[in-house]
């Protein structure tokens, strides 16, 4: 770590979280304070470039204006009411989302995580109660190197030793394939009875922005058809702009579509499950929700934050200078020998470094970047992700590229 940044004050804050918190997170060390757009301030008062956008969920910028003017407005005026009454926001914002969506119906949860867990529920009842599956043998299709989120039943279908291990025993009925391999897909679905849904990510995130085949998403599409499964989608990193379109599947539509993350502007924590009116229906009063589901802050945070996305051309904004970022990263890499690639979509990319994935290099690259004012993190340790806010400027973009590009100089062999 490179010490001479972190003065008396940011060691403060290092100090009480390692103390006083749980040590589920590794951060790296700086100490914010302050957002505005693509900007982030450490306790020193240091500026920096935010490149990952809080994995994915500030595609708006940090605190837009008409965000901050509305949590205040809403804030004096009501907050929560739970679902026990009816409030006058979240109808207005299911009306809005589900046509910006084209999708019938939505039900408002708040974490990802939990959206995941909505869709899992919705999917293994659509099956019994349409599909007539056997009574407690729904199977779930799930690809390798997933990531969904942390509950119990999510981390019983992850690949990941440290996510699963020791928090067993594990939810049964899941089914792992390989990401982007369509032949896996059809030849699980016509062996196996009982398969209800199949649940990916367009673009695995977390994995190191794994982007499939360009006909993959669409070729599920037709499985999942011909198969009488239903297709359920996991938007919530690459959703809502981040990866050059509103939704990374594009023309394909999902049976169930997952968002969460930027459906607040990383303002609060919000997320959605969309289908239409023949499978939500399966879900009947007392059988699913949360308290603060839907409540009247969320609903009109979450309007307002879809909004700006459109009003702000932010996944058209997106499109282009994820082209220029991959274009300008890869002009770098062909006179490289530490960055072996660049790969994404919009602006949900990733460099993958030329070393083996638990090394300290992209680590200690990014401890670089961070000392040269601009913030991103290694993801499956030889991966860096630069997922910018979506709101960034060409001109911003290319002072980040050359920040990026001028300290990955300093560490080629
Ligand atoms: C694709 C995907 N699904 C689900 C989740 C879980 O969301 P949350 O952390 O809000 O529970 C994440 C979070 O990173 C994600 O990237």
């Amino acid at each position: 770590m490179a010490q001479e940044i972190l003065n008396d004050l940011s060691h403060y804050h290092l100090d009480l979280e390692k103390k006083y918190g749980a040590h589920d997170y590794h951060p790296l060390p700086v100490v914010l304070a302050k957002g505005e757009g693509v900007y982030l301030w450490d306790v020193n008062g240091k500026k920096y470039y935010d490149f990952l956008s809080s994995y994915s969920a500030v595609n708006q910028g940090h605190c837009h204006p008409k965000l901050v003017e509305l949590i205040k407005e809403q804030a004096e005026i009501l907050t929560l009411t739970s679902r026990a009454f009816h409030n006058n926001k979240l109808g207005e914002y299911m009306e809005y989302a589900t046509k910006l969506f084209g999708y019938d119906q939505l039900l408002p949860m708040n974490t990802g995580a939990e959206g995941v867990e909505t869709s899992i529920k919705i999917s293994r009842k659509w099956g019994y109660l349409k599909k007539r599956v056997e009574d407690n043998k729904a199977k779930i299709i799930v690809c390798d190197n997933n990531f969904h989120g942390r509950t119990t039943t999510v981390i019983s279908f992850s690949s990941h030793a440290g996510s699963k291990d020791y928090f067993g025993p594990h939810t049964p009925g899941f089914i792992h394939i390989p990401h982007n391999d369509l032949n896996a897909l059809e030849n699980i679905l016509a062996k196996e009875k009982n398969v209800v849904s199949f649940l990916v990510e367009p673009i695995q995130g977390e994995a190191g922005v794994v982007v499939p085949d360009d006909n993959y998403i669409k070729g599920v599409r037709e499985l999942c058809t011909k198969y009488n499964i239903l297709m359920i989608a996991d938007e919530i990193q690459t959703g809502l702009g981040r990866t050059g379109s509103l939704l990374a599947c594009g023309d394909v539509r999902p049976d169930i579509l997952i968002l969460a993350k930027a459906l607040s502007g990383g303002t609060y924590p919000i997320s959605a499950v969309l289908c239409d009116s023949e499978i939500m229906e399966v879900i009947q009063p007392g059988q699913h929700g949360s308290t603060y589901g839907g409540n009247p802050f969320a609903a009109s945070i979450a309007k307002k934050s879809l909004e700006i996305l459109i009003e702000e051309k932010l996944p058209e904004n997106a499109k282009k200078l994820g082209e220029i970022f991959r274009s300008k990263i890869n002009d770098y890499i062909k006179t490289s020998n530490i960055v072996k690639l660049v790969r994404g979509k919009g602006l949900l990319n990733a460099i993958v470094i030329d070393d083996h994935s638990e090394s300290q290099t992209a680590w200690n690259i990014c401890l670089k970047l961070r000392d040269n004012g601009l913030l991103a993190k290694p993801t499956q340790g030889n991966i860096i992700r630069f997922a910018p806010p979506l709101v960034m400027t060409e001109d911003q973009l290319n002072e980040c590229i050359e920040i990026i590009t001028s300290t990955l100089v300093d560490f080629e062999k």
